[in-house]
């Protein structure tokens, strides 16, 4: 049994991008290992956020990682603020990141870039995500391959500090899906989907209404060839559309494009519309039975114990290795 860690930013609705890149995998995994998802709401904070609107966000991802499979008898769901070891961690592992190679992560530049008023926070962000994960001794990092870099920077901190210090860490594998590692904008299909887009019609909400799920994808940019076939440099609309609806049915995407050999676009993507309606409405009927009830209280409570128990171990090796306070 290894341990899994991952989390998601209640910075909005979550977007299938989210369900197929990374809670589905989350799903799968909490059979076999021991599993900590979070809710990572100091990561969010990184960009300016409403308050009430934050607050509605993490109620809402915690219903959505229930309503979507996550399992609270097997795996462990909580709010990364609600477990202070994560922003002390942060700090010690601030100390020892360098400006050069947070510089170089491309999520810092997108978000910054022709920003004013760019918070410190924003640019030490990887270093607070290296704290959510080494202090579970996290052996896998399930995510989307955005997060490819990210990962790579823990790994370096996870090393350079049991080097430099002790032994504290275990030092972290990422995963990422087959398909599904990478949806992309409906709107713009060179760009990640995100639930932070400016243009609603780039991304499809998980809680979405199935008239507006079957209108974002009817509208969804194509091309002119009128040939369903997957080729992601010169047909990167239907190439995504192909990728959501195998990642959606399990269907291999040779055999749809076969499917799809003598048929127009305009049914391909009213199937796909199908296949992605199959999908959310049984989430979506359980997201309303959740997102107001006590239950969900008393999940994040014990997750947020089980947590904390966990999480301050580590932290209290990682001090004494680093020589803080007393002994
Ligand atoms: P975020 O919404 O940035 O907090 O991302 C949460 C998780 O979803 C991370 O594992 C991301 O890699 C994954 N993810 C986000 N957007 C996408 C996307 N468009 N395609 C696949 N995975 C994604
Ligand atoms: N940075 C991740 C994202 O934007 C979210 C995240 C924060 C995360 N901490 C994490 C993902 C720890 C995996 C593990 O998607």
């Amino acid at each position: 049994m290894k341990t899994i860690f991952s989390g998601i930013q209640p910075s909005g609705t979550l977007t299938i991008g989210n369900y197929l890149g990374a809670i589905r995998q989350f799903v799968q995994l909490q059979n076999e290992h021991d599993c900590y998802f979070c809710i990572v709401d100091n990561h969010a904070i990184t960009v300016p956020q409403d308050p009430a609107t934050l607050q509605h966000n993490i109620r809402s991802l915690a219903a959505i990682y229930l309503a979507s499979g996550i399992n609270p008898e097997k795996s462990t769901l909580f709010i990364q603020s609600e477990v202070s070891a994560h922003t002390q961690l942060s700090w010690m592992l601030q100390s020892i990141s360098y400006m050069g190679e947070l510089e170089r992560m491309t999520q810092f530049k997108d978000k910054s870039s022709g920003k004013e008023g760019v918070s410190s926070a924003l640019f030490t962000y990887p270093a607070l995500m290296a704290a959510d994960i080494l202090l579970y001794q996290t052996n896998i990092v399930p995510v989307g391959d955005d997060q490819t870099q990210h990962l790579e920077l823990t790994r370096n901190l996870a090393q350079r500090f049991n080097n430099r210090y002790k032994e504290t860490f275990a030092v972290p594998e990422i995963r990422v899906p087959e398909v599904g590692a990478r949806i992309m904008s409906l709107q713009e299909p060179q760009k990640k989907m995100s639930k932070s887009d400016e243009n609603e019609k780039g991304f499809i909400s998980m809680l979405d209404s199935p008239k507006k799920i079957e209108k974002k994808i009817k509208s969804a940019v194509t091309d002119s060839e009128g040939i369903v076939k997957f080729d992601k440099e010169n047909k990167p609309g239907i190439s995504n559309l192909l990728t959501i609806y195998a990642s959606c049915t399990g269907d291999s995407i040779e055999s749809l494009e076969e499917k799809y050999k003598d048929r127009g676009y305009g049914e391909f993507k009213g199937d796909t519309a199908k296949a992605v309606l199959h999908l959310l409405e049984p989430i979506q009927d359980k997201y309303e039975q959740l997102i107001n009830s006590n239950e969900l209280d008393q999940i994040l409570d014990q997750g947020t114990k089980k947590a904390t128990e966990t999480a301050n171990k580590t932290l209290k090796k990682a001090y004494q290795a680093m020589g803080l306070g007393r002994k």
